[in-house]
């Protein structure tokens, strides 16, 4: 592990009663790259996602190595959900993550404040620390707010919001936790080939402004060949291919795969 990787797994599987959802998977994701994750459905995405974050247990032998923004290495493996997002790992989910019957706003400071080892209001209302957690709390929603051209919906309840900047929100309230590596498990599904392209342009402004790296798993091809710098590919949860787009698009693995699963 160099001092460039932000991630490293490294001999990871998942095994649900007879179904091996990831065999053995090794990668190393670098600082401020985009890595992407492909793969027919039910091919071992999100479970490496979850297996990363704490959600799912791996079997033995596994490693989940991460540097933190501070240049610490953890092995995640050893902690918990909130936990490894309070370190710098920051999530979103194939379905919508977003609590619509709040503010945008509100959902930022949600994001922030739900992997607080202590809630805000248990300091009493008028204690400095509370009141001095909010302000700067505030002060950080509100840079991913603009960062994210929510201003203009920023008191408005996300459920009166169209799909594409919900999903926006998501990010936002993700981005909240200040992340040092962002999993997005298929961000784009469901919207349209603006949106898509809308939310590529959020993606890059965040590992722009936060030197975030991105690890993204995500349906279209056009896309992920265009925006990433590497790429894995699985197939009932095998490493068949890891290489940069034009690698990827040559390899005869990845069009059997493709070909097999939509035709
Ligand atoms: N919690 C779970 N319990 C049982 N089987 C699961 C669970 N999560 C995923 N699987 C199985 O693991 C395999 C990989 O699933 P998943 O990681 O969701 O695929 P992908 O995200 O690539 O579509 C599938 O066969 C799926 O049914
Ligand atoms: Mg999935």
């Amino acid at each position: 592990m160099t001092n460039e990787t932000v991630l490293q797994v490294n001999d990871l599987t998942v095994q649900f009663g007879g179904v091996v959802a990831c065999d053995n998977l090794s990668l190393e994701v670098h600082q401020g790259e985009l890595f992407a994750l492909i793969g027919p459905n039910g091919a071992g995405k999100t479970t490496l996602v979850n297996a990363v974050t704490g959600i799912y247990e791996p079997k033995p032998g596994a490693s989940v190595k991460f540097r933190g923004r501070n240049g610490e290495m953890t092995d995640l493996l050893a902690y918990r959900p909130h936990q490894i997002a309070r370190m710098g790992v920051a999530r979103t989910f194939q379905n919508l993550g977003v609590f619509d019957a709040q503010t945008v706003l509100d959902n930022m400071m949600l994001g922030r404040f739900m992997h607080e080892k202590t809630n805000i209001f248990h300091y009493g209302l008028f204690s400095s620390v509370a009141v001095k957690k909010e302000l700067a709390a505030r002060r950080v929603c509100q840079s991913i707010v603009e960062l994210l051209d929510l201003q203009d919906v920023r008191d408005e309840l996300v459920s009166e919001l169209p799909y594409g900047v919900q999903k926006r929100v998501e990010l936002g309230r993700v981005l909240a936790m200040e992340p040092h590596l962002l999993m997005l498990d298929e961000p784009m599904a469901g919207m349209n080939a603006e949106e898509k392209q809308e939310m590529v342009r959020y993606v890059y402004r965040i590992m722009d402004e936060f030197k975030t790296s991105v690890f993204m798993i995500e349906h279209d091809m056009g896309i992920i060949m265009a925006i990433a710098e590497r790429i894995m590919v699985l197939e009932f949860g095998r490493e068949i291919a890891t290489g940069v787009a034009e690698d990827i698009q040559n390899n005869p693995a990845v069009i059997d795969a493709y070909l097999g699963a939509e035709h």
